[in-house]
Formats: structure tokens, sequence, C-alpha cells
């Protein structure tokens, strides 16, 4: 395993702090600051995470606030401030004993690379031959701090641990309240927010071992003292780093405080750690800002792009994915005349999706094939090579669909290895999408992965561009590799397993994008996001239902890494009829794409495509890697609206976008006002992707002052629902 490594071989490398005597740490960024005392008994305590003082010391002022920097269930009540009860972590000894009791041994404080700043902290049990190692990791730029652990069994015995969250909050407000992004298929990351009254818990957890972020992305933000807002009050907006079960928890104490913990979900899978082993936990990611939660967004994606995803700081192409335009139905005429079109409208890649594999079992439907990837040489006699070469021909890229995790029963993989796949004894196989998972515990099944995934790629040398799906979750979490005594193992192991995969791939593949689809948006979580460039937010892509679910999922993560196509009309998933206008406008806030048969497009459709696109690409860098500023909800309102706002060299530009969801308010909408731009200068007003049915502003082709534009704002000239607009501003 990659993440079990022997601790004292890292140990070594470090030259460690005394935490014999009270020492103080400060970790700060442009506008935070976290700060941690030592105190004689050797113990660690975290005594200020918020806005950077003038003076750091005075982070010391009130003891109280000051709570254990990583409490374990056998000091949960040490102290006023955690006296309540609340730990992160709980680990049951080699003589069956729940005993963790943590000391600070030393600590390390380096700069890594210019502009973080990382605290280790190497903790030991009094007693039992255990050691936790916790680092904290603060990047200046961005405000994020991120925050693990690694759990290591120096001991002869077996430990089990039954609870370690990656990071907790200790913090005390008024009223507290919490946002998450739950969901389901076809409709995720619906952001939602409660209050968690006095003596109640709020949690949100999966246990559905892949694909967990389906039913509910695993981030949240806490606002103090009231509702989060968009630009005043007290957030902390974060996310754990993980791609299986996961726990965030928010208990409102008792006495008043707020305890959230966040963490690996080993309620079902107590992890089994064996002699001279290390298991490391998610990273969990949090930024604060006393500005509301539009800072706090801000942030968030600037750590995001500066290497919370995968090549944050690269624009991506605008692609035509064959799903929804073919489905299986495709033969080499037909993909080719779809990739002709497809250079013909300007779009830049073309995604070959699922459908192009497997000989004796041919995947012609989602019931046979999956696990054997070979090309299909009745449907592409001329093979992957024979796509690659039209698509170079036409002067677009190629990518491909692949889902390697998975395996039908009608595979040649499954008559050769039954046992590579998830099950229990004594219970039937239970077929979901007719797959079946495969055992990513199990190294055989990781190497036989890497290596289908490398033939493809290093084959085809020109694939710029992987959708890799996760089309199941797991019901019987049992497995044919672990031992009897490991098979709680098997949810963490899978994942840790899948990034061992992901990782050899991306280091040995750096120029090929990865978009991580699970469904629609099952991956949508920073741990897959470390390997993947961006997410395919939804299988729905009615662009009613994706201004809902954009909107959510941009909380946490910036637009270059949101997938949105425009498709047909009526749209596949909800028969909802739309313009295509709408459907640009709505697709433009994201990673552009197309997702339907481009020879159905009529004259019209082409044209205003083709102009829509050549727009896109002028706007890309302001929406791919500018500032989210969000300026009226869908949720709240019938009339939604973001921006996005980007200093190049020395000058802003800024894209605006609004959508009338419903006619209902239409003649009744106040407007609109911007922000992020500069008071004091002007800019000149660009209305974009114009269609028949007007323009929807008159400042199109002003110029308007930034004191104007975020202090009257914008009044839209709605004629009926489905309508859009999209702004250029570039200041003058
Ligand atoms: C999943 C994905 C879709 C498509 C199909 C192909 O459902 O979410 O986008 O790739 O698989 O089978």
């Amino acid at each position: 395993m990659t993440t079990q490594v022997l601790l004292a071989t890292a140990i070594a490398s470090l030259s460690l702090g005394s935490a014999s005597a009270d020492q103080k740490i400060d970790l700060k960024t442009k506008s935070s600051q976290m700060s941690f005392d030592i105190k004689n008994s050797g113990q660690l305590y975290r005594c200020y995470f918020g806005r950077k003082l003038a003076n750091q010391d005075d982070a010391r002022l009130n003891s109280s606030s000051s709570t254990l920097a990583y409490p374990t269930l056998w000091n949960a009540n040490e102290g006023w401030a955690n006296a309540s009860g609340e730990y992160n972590i709980s680990i049951t000894q080699g003589d069956g004993r729940v005993s963790l009791d943590l000391v600070l041994d030393s600590y390390k404080v380096r700069t890594p690379t210019p502009g973080q700043e990382l605290a280790v902290f190497e903790f030991r049990d009094t007693h039992y031959p255990v050691r936790v190692r916790l680092s904290v990791l603060a990047h200046e730029d961005s405000d994020v701090f991120e925050q693990w652990l690694e759990i290591t069994n120096n001991g002869k015995d077996a430990i089990t641990i039954d609870e370690a969250a990656s990071g907790h909050l200790k913090v005390k407000g008024t009223r507290y309240y919490v946002s998450t992004f739950s969901g389901t298929w076809g409709g995720e990351s619906f952001i939602s927010e409660e209050e968690v009254k006095q003596g109640n818990i709020l949690e949100r957890s999966s246990h559905t071992g892949t694909r967990t972020a389906q039913e509910g992305t695993p981030g949240f933000i806490l606002s103090l003292n009231g509702p989060a807002q968009e630009d005043e009050g007290e957030v902390f907006l974060g996310a754990l780093a993980w791609s299986g079960n996961y726990d965030l928890r928010f208990k409102h104490s008792p006495n008043h405080h707020m305890f959230a913990s966040f963490g690996a979900n080993l309620r079902q899978s107590p992890y089994r750690l064996e002699a001279d082993r290390t298991l490391t936990l998610p990273r969990w990611i949090v930024t604060y800002s006393d500005k509301g939660k539009g800072e706090a967004t801000r942030q968030l994606h600037r750590w995001a792009r500066a290497g919370g995803i995968q090549k944050g700081t690269s624009e991506r192409d605008t692609l035509l994915n064959s799903w929804e335009g073919a489905h299986f139905n495709f033969d080499e005429p037909l993909l080719h005349k779809m990739m002709e079109r497809s250079a013909d409208m300007g779009l830049e890649l073309f995604v070959l999706d699922d459908g192009w594999f497997a000989n004796k079992y041919p995947r012609n439907y989602d019931n046979a094939g999956l696990g054997d990837w070979t090309v299909n040489k009745k449907k592409l006699p001329n093979g992957v090579e024979g796509l690659v070469k039209v698509a170079k021909d036409n002067k677009i890229k190629f990518g491909i669909w692949v889902e390697p995790e998975m395996v039908n029963p009608k595979s040649e993989l499954y008559e050769t290895h039954p046992d590579w796949v998830i099950k229990l004894p004594h219970r039937p196989l239970r077929e979901e999408r007719s797959q079946l998972v495969l055992d990513l515990s199990n190294p055989a099944v990781q190497d036989y992965i890497i290596k289908c995934m490398d033939d493809l790629l290093s084959g085809n040398p020109e694939i710029a561009y992987i959708k890799w799906d996760c089309n199941r979750t797991v019901w019987d979490p049992g497995s044919t590799y672990l031992s009897d005594a490991n098979q709680k193992n098997l949810h963490v192991d899978y994942v840790n397993g899948y990034y061992r995969i992901m990782d050899e791939l991306v280091k040995k593949h750096p120029n090929v994008i990865f978009q991580a689809c699970a469904s629609g948006g099952g991956r949508a979580d920073f741990g897959a996001m470390k390997y993947h460039h961006e997410f395919w937010v939804s299988d729905n892509t009615d662009p009613y239902d994706r201004i809902f679910m954009q909107w959510g999922v941009g909380h946490l993560f910036p637009a270059i890494s949101m997938a949105s196509h425009v498709t047909v009309s009526p749209c596949h998933q909800t028969s909802r009829s739309t313009p295509l206008k709408f459907r640009f406008d709505v697709a433009s806030a994201a990673r552009l794409g197309f997702e339907l048969q481009p020879q159905n497009l009529t004259q019209d459709e082409v044209t205003f495509s083709k102009k829509a696109l050549t727009e896109y690409k002028r706007i890309r860098p302001v929406v791919q890697l500018g500032d989210l500023y969000r300026l009226r909800s869908p949720y709240d309102t019938k009339e939604a609206s973001l921006m996005y706002v980007k200093e190049e060299s020395g000058k802003q530009r800024a894209v605006v976008f609004a959508y009338l969801l419903s006619r209902l308010q239409a003649d009744s909408t106040s407007p609109i006002r911007l922000k992020g731009l500069k008071p004091d200068k002007r800019y000149k007003v660009t209305e974009l992707n114009v269609d028949h049915s007007g323009k929807r502003t008159f400042l199109d082709g002003k110029e308007v002052g930034g004191d104007y534009l975020m202090g009257n704002g914008i009044s839209f000239g709605w004629g009926k629902e489905l309508q859009s607009c999209v702004i250029e501003l570039q200041e003058i």
C-alpha cells in the first residue's frame, strides 16, 4: 500500500523540536491564523483559528477558547472548553482495551515550498506502542489550511481504529448554521442550510463505498451567529478530501459550543492496523472568512486551482462527448462525421463515450463487456488508432470513456477472475446496472487496471482525455484478497487502491485530462480531484436544474473543474424544452462542452453555436481562472445571477451570467448589483450570445463606471422565462 509506510523511515528525515516546555506555534496565511500552544504536560492545544491578528500573541488571551488540537476518547472531558465529551479518535488496542492517551513527543514547523507553512506534530501513546502524526499545512495565498493524520502501530499485535476524524472545529457563537450539499442521481449538490439547535447533532455521512459524493459531496459551511451571507459574517468553509465513506458531524453541545468533526466514516468498517503499519487518513480542508461565504469560496477556489485539483491553472478545451448523441449505437462512419462536425463548429476535442470495447461479449449495451479493455473490431475495424487519426486529420483532439473499476459478469475478465469481485460468501451476487465492483484492495486488480489503462494510453499517445466512470456502489463488502480478520478494511483499502491507480496513471501520462464521472457527480470530491482535472456535475443536463446544481457545488469547486454540456431540447432526463441560448449560457458558466448529435442541428443552431463557441473561448480565461461572485441565488429568487472577475495585465475583465427561471417575477425584478469591480474605473459592456429574441440589456456597447455597476446594478429586460443574458465587462 502506498499509504502505509513504516513511520520510522519517515520520522528520520525530520529534525524535531522538543515538546517538553511551553511553546507557541502560529501558522499564518494572508489573512488568517491558526495558533497552537504546547503545555508543559505535553498537551497540544489549538488556541485560535480566525482572522490574522496584528499581535499574534493576542490569540492566547482567552484560555477558555483553547481546545485540544486532537482530542482522544481518553481526554474527551479534559478542561472546561472540551467538557462535553467530544473526541476525534478512538482505538482498540491489541489487548482489546478501548484506550488511547496521546502526548506530544516532538514537533517541527517548516516551509515545504514558498507560500506554505507545515507543522508536523508527533504524538505517542503514554503506554501502548501507537504513534499519531498530525500535519497542518497553511497556504498563505489562498488562506486555506489542510490537516491530516497518520497512525502507526509499532506493536506486535494488530490494533483497531474505531474512529479517526481528520479534523475538527470547536467554536463559540450565538447560533450555528450549517450548509451541506446533498443530492441524488440526476440532482446532485443541492445546497441546504439548517440551524443546529442546542443539544442537537447534524450529521452528513455516506456508506455507499464508491461514488459517495452522489448523495452529497463531503463539503460544508459552518456559519456563526446567523445564516451564511455572501459578503458578511463569520464562516468556516471546507471539505473532506475523500472518495469513500465519510462522516461530517456538527454538534451544538449542551454548554453551547459547536464541535464539528470531519473524517472517513469507519462505523461500518473499523480499520484493523497490523503491526509495523501506518494508515494515512484523508485531508481535511478548511478556510475561514469574516466576510461571508463569498470570500470563503474564492479562497477555496484559489487553493483548488493552485493544486487542489489537477492542473488548475491551464485552460480546458471545449469538447463534444458522444454519449447523448449516439449512446451505444455507432460505427466508424458515424464517429467520423461527428468529429468532422465538431471540428467545423470550433470544438477542440472529441470524446468517444461508452460502447467501443470488448469482442467476445461486445459492449453493445450496459450488460456486457466491462473489464475487457480492447477495442471492438467489428464496430471499429481500424481501432482506436483509426479514430485518433481521423481526429488529427480534423485538427481536434481525441478522448475516450472507461470504467475500469467495474466488471460485467458477461465478460472475459469475469470468466478468468471471478475471485476479483467484491462479494460475500453465502450470499448471492447482486448486480447493479448489470455489473459488479472489482476488489481494488487487491494489488493484482490494481495492477491489471493500471496495465489496461496504460496500454490504452501508451498505445495511443495522442489520447488527450479520459472520462473515468464509476457506476455502482458497494453492497456486499467482502474481499477474497483481504484476510478474514481484515475484511472490514475493504472500504478504506478500496479508496486507497483507486488512488494508487490514479496516481500511477497521472504520473505516467501527465498530459492527459482525467474527468471523474460516477453516474454523474458521484466523485465531486477533493480526494478524487487530486488526480482528476474535472468532474461531471450530473447526468442530468437540463440547464434549469443545472443552475441549482452548479450553484451548489460551485461553493466548493471552481468552474474549471465543472463539466457542463449543451444537450438537445427537450432534455433527455427531464423532457423540459429550453432555448439553445439558455443551454449555452448555463454551460458557459463552467467548462463548456456539447453532448448531442451535431448532424441533427439546424443551420441556425450551427450558426449560433459557432459564434457562442468563439465567444466562450474569449471569455474562457475569466470563467475558468477568475474569481466567482454569486449575485442572486436561484434558491431564493426566480432570477439567478453570478459573475467571474479576473485581473489581466493590470486591467480587469469580468463576465456576468443571469438567468430568468420563471416568468412570474419577470416584471418585478430589481437591478442586480455587480461585485468585485473597481469603483473608480470604467468598463466597456458587451452582451454576448445574443439570439433572435434580442438583447436583454440596454447597457450593451456602453462604457459604464464600476461604481454604477456595483452601486446601482444592471436591470435585465426579460420577456419570458428561460431567457438568459451573458455580459462581458472590460476595464478601459
Ligand atoms: C454513466 C455516465 C454517463 C455515460 C454512461 C455510459 O451513466 O454518467 O455520462 O458515460 O455511464 O454508460
